[in-house]
């Protein structure tokens, strides 16, 4: 495909304007750089499973290890370097997992130790990496380590979690909570022990209590968690909540914030809290630094690599981002996520330009990870969806994904598209805070339903006759895994194929960023290049009306491009001057010619 009969010309006309012509074969990369262990994750693409959701082997209507392990070659053909797993471990599942009641144990719900030993040995046989995900700013109110702190206020495990007077406390009255913070969840942040008459502190659920980080016990106590799942085998893990471990020491209550007319600004019901007092406190860089050392120690025979460390980092701005990384003496995270990008949530040409070109410039050598999807929050469809044109839209976020210098971070089910489901009444509601809320906030389950696998019974997440914890949305008889794969103009395909555009094409997967015809509110184009191969030119439509782009002069010089991808029906190009998208269009081709510097 990249020798074509217009290439002889194409020659003579790059060498009279001085640029240089690539040899044969040096487009694309002999090696992937994701087979390389020590660098493997600066390119990779990491798939995040909701073990729950993802296939159900016992048919008993919740997802497990051994589904998981059944579907590892289905996450090899798409492409994927690593999957992380939310919590798997025994708990009483409030938060559905993140309220651990035991760090180094499986649930029984998903399976045994053996099972997820199996998983590593089957996943890494085909190269697939296993990240958990590490809980540290708080623990289930059933972890033993609460059960002893909350017995009394002797126990030596008192001060392993955050517990503080009410005011005003009378014999009869636990008075107001010790300030104003809020739960996450909504409603004071502070629960009140009767049996030690004392409040202690939760960021999310009332059974997930605050652990107090300025306990050095607590530090070791998860570098041993994190050493235990080290020597398993696992990739790394992904850090959740983790800006909010410290709280301020002198317990001053948070702001409230203000519209502009001095309005305080009310979330559900409740005066939103700037949260300057609870959330990205210093003390956090500290425990990063010494949980990466830990880490750091590990690299065995048996699963050699680097053990890399995500961060669940809703952060406000670049340069808080930034410090995430830590320094090449304290290294912290090496994949703190980006959620600047991702949760823009409306295609906006200038906000994602801005903000894809603060990833690449301010973040430095650092990588960036991109993600745009999780189980927090209403999946692509529902956040820049407009209801007619959902999948060409989710092609145009899938391609910032993955044609962006980055590693690449997405949620099960975006590869076919799968939509936001939220529960059709207050009864159905698993999620608590959507009972809490309901209705103006139904909760997450409609981000969690069950991974389409087929258009059969339950979607083929589990058995005909089962009753999945959450219902299959009707449209799983069109978007599913099945019906997807290998039609040349479904959205599975359309992200094989980018990922596999990013594992071999050098430009794809190590270029440099650079933004042009940056005065185009219409569509947003890039291009990639790096040393020794052509430019590639990125261009996508986030408007519903056709567009025509002319790339010339707008950072590039006239040339013929080769097409990498393009969505279906879209045209190639005779030249850079007149690149034709349909609605929310993406072109992606490769200039024949390599620029002089
Ligand atoms: C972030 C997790 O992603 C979310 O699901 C959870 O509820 C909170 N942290 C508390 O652990």
């Amino acid at each position: 495909m990249y020798w074509t009969k217009k290439f002889a010309i194409i020659i003579a006309a790059a060498l009279m304007l001085g640029m240089t012509v690539p040899k044969a074969g040096a487009q694309t990369k002999s090696t992937p750089s994701a087979t390389d262990e020590k660098s493997w994750w600066r390119n990779a693409v990491f798939y995040e499973i909701y073990p729950r959701s993802f296939a159900d082997s016992n048919n008993d209507g919740i997802g497990d290890l051994k589904g998981i392990t059944a579907h590892l070659d289905y996450l090899k053909d798409l492409g994927v370097d690593a999957i992380w797993l939310t919590p798997c471990f025994p708990s009483p599942q409030v938060d559905f997992g993140y309220d651990i009641s035991d760090y180094e144990a499986i649930d029984p719900k998903y399976g045994t130790m053996a099972d997820f030993d199996h998983l590593i040995a089957e996943a890494n046989k085909r190269q697939i990496r296993v990240l958990l995900d590490m809980v540290m700013n708080h623990t289930s109110d059933k972890h033993k380590w609460f059960l002893q702190s909350e017995s009394s206020k002797n126990n030596p495990y008192r001060d392993w979690y955050v517990w503080q007077d009410g005011k005003g406390e009378t014999a009869t009255s636990p008075g107001e909570p010790p300030n104003n913070w809020q739960s996450a969840f909504g409603g004071s942040a502070w629960q009140w022990d009767d049996k030690t008459r004392q409040y202690y502190y939760h960021k999310f659920y009332a059974q997930q209590p605050d652990l107090n980080w300025n306990n050095p016990k607590v530090h070791q106590a998860f570098k041993d968690i994190i050493a235990f799942w080290l020597k398993k085998g696992v990739a790394g893990f992904r850090f959740d909540a983790i800006t909010t471990l410290f709280e301020d020491p002198q317990m001053r209550d948070e702001a409230v914030k203000k519209d502009k007319n001095g309005n305080p600004i009310m979330r559900e019901g409740e005066p939103e809290l700037d949260d300057t007092m609870t959330n990205n406190l210093p003390g956090v860089h500290t425990v990063m630094a010494e949980m990466r050392q830990e880490a750091d120690k590990f690299s065995t025979d048996k699963f050699p690599g680097t053990r890399v460390f995500i961060g669940e980092t809703y952060l406000p701005n670049i340069a808080e981002l930034l410090k995430q990384y830590g320094t090449p003496e304290h290294p912290e995270f090496q994949l703190p996520m980006d959620t600047q990008i991702g949760f823009i949530n409306k295609l906006d040409v200038s906000a994602f330009r801005s903000k894809i070109e603060n990833a690449e410039v301010d973040l430095g050598d650092n990588v960036p990870l991109l993600v745009f999807d999780n189980h927090d929050n209403p999946r692509l469809d529902a956040r820049y969806g407009d209801g007619v044109h959902d999948t060409d839209i989710e092609r145009v976020i899938s391609t910032v994904l993955f044609a962006s210098r980055d590693a690449a971070l997405f949620y099960y089910g975006d590869e076919i598209g799968m939509k936001t489901t939220p529960p059709a009444s207050k009864e159905d509601v698993k999620d608590p805070v959507g009972l809490r809320f309901w209705p103006t906030f139904k909760g997450r389950d409609g981000e969690r339903t069950p991974m389409q696998w087929t258009p059969g019974p339950n979607a083929g997440f589990d058995g005909p006759t089962a009753k999945p914890w959450l219902p299959v949305p009707p449209n799983a008889s069109t978007i599913n895994v099945q019906t997807e794969k290998g039609d040349p103009n479904s959205l599975l395909t359309w992200y094989q194929e980018l990922i596999r555009l990013k594992k071999t094409n050098t430009a794809f997967s190590e270029g440099a960023d650079t933004m042009i015809d940056t005065a185009n509110t219409k569509v947003l184009s890039w291009k990639r290049e790096a040393p020794g191969v052509p430019p590639v030119v990125v261009t996508l439509n986030f408007t519903a009306e056709p567009q025509t782009v002319n790339l010339v002069g707008a950072g590039l010089p006239d040339g013929t491009l080769n097409t990498l991808l393009k969505t279906p029906g879209a045209t190639n190009p005779d030249s850079l001057k007149a690149i034709k998208l349909g609605p929310y269009g993406v072109y992606i081709g490769q200039l024949q010619f390599m620029m002089s510097h």
